[in-house]
């Protein structure tokens, strides 16, 4: 059965791990993967999840099957987060996911249920699994321009002239914040203008939330999304909680559709047998930890300090590497990483300066020059500016 079967080619980010993890040199830099780390490059537990699974642990009396869709209190924790009341729940159908991952996943397999000929509109830079997950699903993919590689900031003309080709019926996948792998986020204004224009065009949404929190602040990172909800008929939403809560390996995300309040149920049975074709029951307990957290006020205040401090190391790690970025080069060439939002910037490097920055300098980014600030520390960031000058000059 398997003669003729071809090796995968390993997706970019885990092969840039293994290729760190196996690099002997003391003074090693990891901006590759996107994980939260801190000053000492440790991806800790948070406080808050500590404690909740602590209470978890005391009182759950079964780990018998929930609902497709999950735990109720998860999912209705989430809808208040990231919509924080902008539409009534009548509008709000959601499932449970393993991950912010499978959540895209089932977003696109709910879109190939109800139109499989709708085209999922990306944007140039992306989070790298998009596409392959898009297609898994067995959907076609357009690109539309984001970054001005000029100013490091957004192609706002070229992206809106770019989805004026967008058929009504199509679905267009943005970054509700953080836009993994540029940094550059859309502007209140650019949200105001997307919904005209999706209006206008007859499209739909999909926000890929990833990052709630790590950009200016839990309301105003899903302010976007909340506009477009508000706005719009119809809008798909995929979060995780991954980042936010640092629960990466226990899987917790959720894929939600907003729409018309008598197309509610059909979207949420809809979304529940897309689970249970794929993995039936979501995994309970990040899910139960998150809900726990959020309902709880004072694991609640807890969370959202801790969330506020990583989020302000990373801004901070940002501001210092764009500063010794300019005093090293002498130049305003990397002006867009103190500019950009969230954990990523793309660093503006040819393929062989990257090569260069691994190979002597033994910093790692990824192919396209996207660098975590969170991989930063004080005692790193001159080294690694330093490095970049190297491979540059
Ligand atoms: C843009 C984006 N979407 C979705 C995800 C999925 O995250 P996870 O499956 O780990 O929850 C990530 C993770 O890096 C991401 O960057």
């Amino acid at each position: 059965m398997f003669e003729t079967l071809p090796a995968p080619k390993l997706d970019a980010i885990i092969a840039l791990m293994q290729a760190y993890a196996a690099d002997p040199r003391e003074g090693k830099i990891d901006l590759g993967v996107g994980v939260y780390r801190t000053e000492d490059g440790r991806t800790p537990v948070m406080a808050a999840v500590k404690a909740a699974e602590a209470q978890i642990v005391e009182t759950q009396d079964s780990k018998s099957y929930l609902a497709l869709a999950g735990d109720r209190a998860f999912l209705e924790q989430m809808e208040a987060l990231l919509l924080g009341g902008a539409v009534p729940s009548e509008r709000v159908a959601a499932v449970g996911t393993p991950g912010g991952t499978s959540a895209v996943r089932q977003i696109c397999e709910l879109v190939r249920t109800a139109r499989p000929e709708a085209v999922i509109w990306v944007s140039a830079q992306t989070w790298p699994n998009h596409l392959p997950l898009i297609r898994a699903a067995g959907l076609n993919a357009q690109s539309y321009r984001y970054l001005d590689t000029q100013s490091g900031g957004l192609d706002r003309a070229g992206l809106f002239a770019d989805l004026e080709h967008v058929s009504a019926g199509d679905v267009v996948l943005l970054h509700g914040c953080c836009h993994n792998p540029t940094g550059v986020d859309l502007a209140a204004q650019d949200w105001a203008d997307m919904a005209a224009l999706l209006e206008r065009r007859g499209a739909v949404p999909f926000i890929d939330m990833a990052y709630q929190g790590f950009g200016e602040g839990l309301d105003a990172d899903a302010g976007g999304l909340r506009h477009l909800a508000a706005r719009l008929p119809e809008v798909l939403v995929a979060a995780s909680c991954s980042k936010n809560f640092g629960l990466y390996r226990e899987r917790v995300g959720i894929a939600m559709a907003i729409v018309a309040p008598d197309r509610r149920d059909t979207l949420a049975a809809t979304l529940a047998g897309l689970n249970r074709q794929a993995f039936a029951f979501p995994p309970d307990h990040g899910g139960r930890v998150v809900s726990t957290i959020l309902s709880d006020p004072s694991l609640r205040r807890s969370w959202q300090a801790e969330l506020d401090a990583m989020r302000a190391r990373v801004q901070d790690n940002r501001r210092a590497l764009a500063d010794a970025l300019r005093a090293a080069t002498g130049s305003d060439r990397f002006a867009g990483v103190g500019s950009a939002q969230g954990m990523f910037s793309i660093l503006p490097l040819s393929p062989a300066e990257i090569t260069a920055l691994r190979d002597a300098h033994g910093v790692y980014v990824l192919g396209d020059g996207r660098a975590n600030m969170a991989g930063l520390s004080s005692r790193n960031i001159m080294a690694c500016a330093e490095a970049i000058r190297d491979v540059t000059r």
